[in-house]
């Protein structure tokens, strides 16, 4: 059975309420439940993981190294500066879709550049809390060759 990690960065556990002109009125737990509902539609198994912490975030790249075929991640702010989390994707070499909510390209400067993107498989950004099930879409088709 494909398995794959759902991971979420800081900030994002307050989705729902956090600057829903931004980043819509979807809480975690909704998205959580819409990823793992469409990964059991297709006999995927999807488990999900939140931090605050980049620390505790690479630990879970390590650990999804163990079970883990790829990772759905939005990292948050910390795609924008985070040299740790691009080398644990480097240094794990897990298949990994960086996903934004909003479309990062379109705001502040400083949101254009992401570190973790060129270690990515690839990169969905702009359609709210449906780009993590565009981003599940997009890993599976990944894994499977397509
Ligand atoms: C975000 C975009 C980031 O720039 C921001 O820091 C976030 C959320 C998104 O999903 O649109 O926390 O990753």
């Amino acid at each position: 059975m494909t398995k794959i990690l759902l991971l979420h960065g800081p900030n994002l556990n307050l989705l729902g309420t956090r600057e829903p002109e931004v980043y819509g009125s979807t809480s975690l737990e909704d998205i959580n439940r819409e990823v793992i509902a469409a990964g059991t539609k297709r006999g995927v198994e999807v488990r999900t993981f939140q931090s605050n912490s980049e620390g505790a975030l690479v630990d879970a790249l390590h650990e999804a190294r163990a079970w883990a075929d790829g990772v759905v991640f939005n990292p948050g702010a910390y795609t924008h500066s985070s040299v740790a989390l691009r080398d644990a994707v480097a240094g794990t070499g897990l298949v990994v879709v960086e996903v934004h909510l909003s479309n990062v390209h379109a705001r502040e400067e400083f949101r254009h550049k992401s570190l973790l993107a060129p270690v990515c498989v690839g990169q969905i950004s702009g359609f709210g809390w449906r780009s993590y099930l565009l981003g599940l879409e997009a890993i599976l088709g990944y894994l499977s060759g397509q």
